[in-house]
């Protein structure tokens, strides 16, 4: 009898489970989830409801129309002999705005709230650098507050491949997003050249949903950034709560466009005319105020795009009349170890850096470990 019992209340049981998942299968159809396949898993569902709750809550997928190609594009003197990537640039940059894949509009506890977030660290990425992702999770990247303040994080991304791959790589951003509450994805074809655009859709979600924040780091997913030194860094700028003009990393100026086709960074006369470039800072990272962040985000309604993110940022503080400014403790050209007897990953030689440039996942994971060592003595070595 109680066997009997208990084997029909098992159905029971799995009969309600599979009702429940056809009920949250249709809501999620309903909402125009229906791209996205959801994966049976409640546990991560529960355990991160707030996440699933702010994707959810962005439903305006196509709320306008797709930008379309400037035709009007081929007319420009020298268009057919232009690279594709510059052709694809030259029909495409008037298009700003995209829709909203994944999304966290609470990501620094709404406008007001933004006051409380000291440093928000803007990472580009793009889908297939999930590694990359992970490791600055648990290291430089993790949300924490560090002498008294707090740091967030949000990686940003557009989309990649076509197809099943651009649908599995959707996916992947999704799930981590669930899980980690940390993406914000636009539906553009993340490209070098469309690396300017995601800047200023990102500068553009700020000024919405984060615009008190009080600092910056803006940079790439494979650098090592020393956050705990950004913050001691920031807090000792005692004049400046990030109301103030800041835009700090690696200087380059009385550098201009390079004219060699062959060039990842090639940008013809049909893109930016003048053969120099204002001062700006190396886009492997940077740091800045949000005042700056907000300013250059103003500015940049009036500057025509160039696909050279960190260039355009600089051109947009000349034309606010703000400059950039050195910072040695940036090195997004990498450390200069003096010596092949000295092991160029000894962590004395980055104790005392913000951000260097380039890191990759294994060596950054031990970097952090290290550097975090109670027992860390660089008392011998000579700093760089
Ligand atoms: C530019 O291109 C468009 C579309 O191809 C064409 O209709 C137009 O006549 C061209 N304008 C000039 C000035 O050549
Ligand atoms: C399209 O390209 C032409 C040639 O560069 C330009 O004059 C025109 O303003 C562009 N149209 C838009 C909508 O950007
Ligand atoms: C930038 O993204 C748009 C929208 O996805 C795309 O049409 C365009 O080709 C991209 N531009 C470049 C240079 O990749
Ligand atoms: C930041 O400093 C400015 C003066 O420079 C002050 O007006 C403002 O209230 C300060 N903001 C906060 C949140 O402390
Ligand atoms: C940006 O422009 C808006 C609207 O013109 C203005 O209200 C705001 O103060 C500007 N922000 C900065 C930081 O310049
Ligand atoms: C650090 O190393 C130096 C040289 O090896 C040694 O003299 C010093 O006592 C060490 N300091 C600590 C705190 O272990």
């Amino acid at each position: 009898m109680a066997r009997i019992f208990k084997k029909h209340f098992r159905t029971m049981i799995t009969a309600a489970v599979v009702l429940g998942l056809l009920v949250v299968i249709y809501l999620n159809d309903f909402e125009d989830f229906s791209d996205f396949t959801e994966p049976l898993d409640l546990n991560v569902r529960s355990q991160n409801s707030q996440a699933k709750l702010s994707t959810r809550s962005f439903s305006n997928k196509y709320t306008w129309p797709k930008c379309q190609r400037n035709e009007s594009a081929s007319n420009i003197t020298g268009f057919s002999s232009l690279p594709d990537n510059i052709k694809d640039f030259l029909s495409y940059h008037h298009c700003l705005h995209f829709p909203m894949l994944l999304d966290v509009p609470d990501k620094c506890g709404g406008v007001d709230g933004s006051a409380d977030v000291f440093l928000l660290l803007v990472i580009k990425t793009s889908a297939m650098n999930y590694d990359r992702r992970e490791v600055l999770r648990k290291t430089w990247a993790k949300e924490r507050k560090h002498n008294g303040v707090w740091i967030r994080r949000l990686f940003i991304a557009g989309t990649m491949g076509s197809g099943f791959e651009e649908e599995r790589l959707n996916q992947l951003l999704e799930i981590e997003h669930r899980k980690h509450n940390d993406i914000l994805q636009w539906d553009f074809k993340d490209s070098f050249y469309n690396l300017t655009l995601k800047q200023i859709l990102f500068l553009e979600w700020m000024e919405r949903n984060c615009p008190n924040a009080r600092f910056l780091m803006n940079g790439d997913d494979d650098v090592l950034a020393n956050t705990d030194n950004m913050v001691v860094y920031l807090q000792s700028l005692h004049k400046n709560n990030g109301s103030k003009h800041l835009f700090t990393g690696h200087l380059i100026q009385y550098v201009g466009p390079i004219r060699n086709p062959h060039s990842k960074y090639y940008v013809p006369v049909q893109v930016h005319e003048s053969n120099s470039y204002p001062p700006y800072c190396g886009g492997g990272g940077f740091i800045l105020s949000g005042y700056t962040a907000l300013v250059i985000y103003n500015m940049s309604h009036s500057i025509p795009l160039i696909p050279i993110d960190d260039v355009y940022m600089g051109m947009c503080l000349a034309k606010a009349g703000l400059r950039p400014t050195f910072h040695f403790g940036v090195r997004t050209a990498g450390l200069h170890i003096p010596s092949k007897s000295i092991d160029s990953y000894d962590p004395c030689y980055y104790k005392d850096m913000l951000l260097v440039h380039r890191f990759l996942s294994g060596n950054l994971y031990l970097m952090w470990q290290r550097l975090h060592d109670p027992n860390l003595n660089c008392s011998t070595s000579t700093p760089v």
